[in-house]
C-alpha cells in the first residue's frame, strides 16, 4: 500500500543552477514550490490551470507552466526562472529589450513571456515572425496589447542571434 497522498517527501531540486532542497506534499505544484520552498518569487501565480502563462519557466530548456506539474516530477531537471536570466549586473538581451520597447505596464505576466521567449530563441534562433506570434498568443497579457511585446521579442531575437555568430 502506498503511503497517504499528504504525507510530504524529500525533494532537491535545482533552480538557476542551485540545488534546494524542501519537504513538500506530492501534490504541491511546482510553482509554488519555487515560490514558497525555494524562494524565487519572480514567477508568478496567475490562472493556476494552464492558460495565462505566468507561471512559464524553462525545465532543461523547454518552456513548461509550472502551475500544471507537480514538483515532484521536475527533480533531476534544470530549471531556469526569470531570477536565472540575468548575468552579474547586466541584464538578459530580453530583459533590456523589454524594457527599452515598453514591453510591460504592470508586468506580472512578463517573468513568463521572458522565459517563453527566451526559451524559444535559444532553441531556434530563425523562427520566423509569424511563428513567433502564435508562440506568444499562448500567453496572456492585460495591459500592453502585445505590440511591444512583440517589438521586444524581435528586438532582443536580433541581438541573442548576434551574440551567437
Ligand atoms: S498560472 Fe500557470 S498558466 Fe496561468
Ligand atoms: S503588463 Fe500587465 S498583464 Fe502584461
Amino acid at each position: 500500500m502506498s503511503g497517504n497522498p499528504s504525507d510530504k517527501v524529500e525533494i532537491a531540486l535545482d533552480v538557476n543552477g542551485r540545488v534546494h532542497h524542501a519537504r513538500v506534499e506530492p501534490r504541491k505544484t511546482l510553482v509554488d514550490v519555487i515560490r514558497d520552498d525555494c524562494g524565487q518569487t519572480g514567477t508568478h501565480i496567475g490562472c493556476e490551470h494552464g492558460v495565462c502563462g505566468a507561471c512559464t519557466v524553462l525545465l532543461d530548456g523547454e518552456p513548461v507552466r509550472s502551475c500544471l506539474m507537480f514538483a515532484v516530477q521536475a527533480q533531476g531537471c534544470k530549471i531556469r526562472t526569470v531570477e536565472g536570466l540575468q548575468s552579474g549586473n547586466e541584464l538578459h538581451p530580453m530583459q533590456q529589450a523589454f524594457m527599452d520597447h515598453h514591453a510591460l505596464q504592470c508586468g506580472f505576466c512578463t517573468p513568463g513571456f521572458l522565459m517563453l521567449a527566451v526559451g524559444v530563441l535559444e532553441k531556434r534562433p530563425d523562427i520566423s515572425d509569424e511563428e513567433m506570434l502564435d508562440v506568444l498568443s499562448s500567453n496572456l497579457c492585460r495591459c500592453t496589447g502585445y505590440q511591444n511585446i512583440i517589438k521586444a521579442v524581435k528586438a532582443a531575437a536580433h541581438t541573442m542571434k548576434a551574440a551567437d555568430d
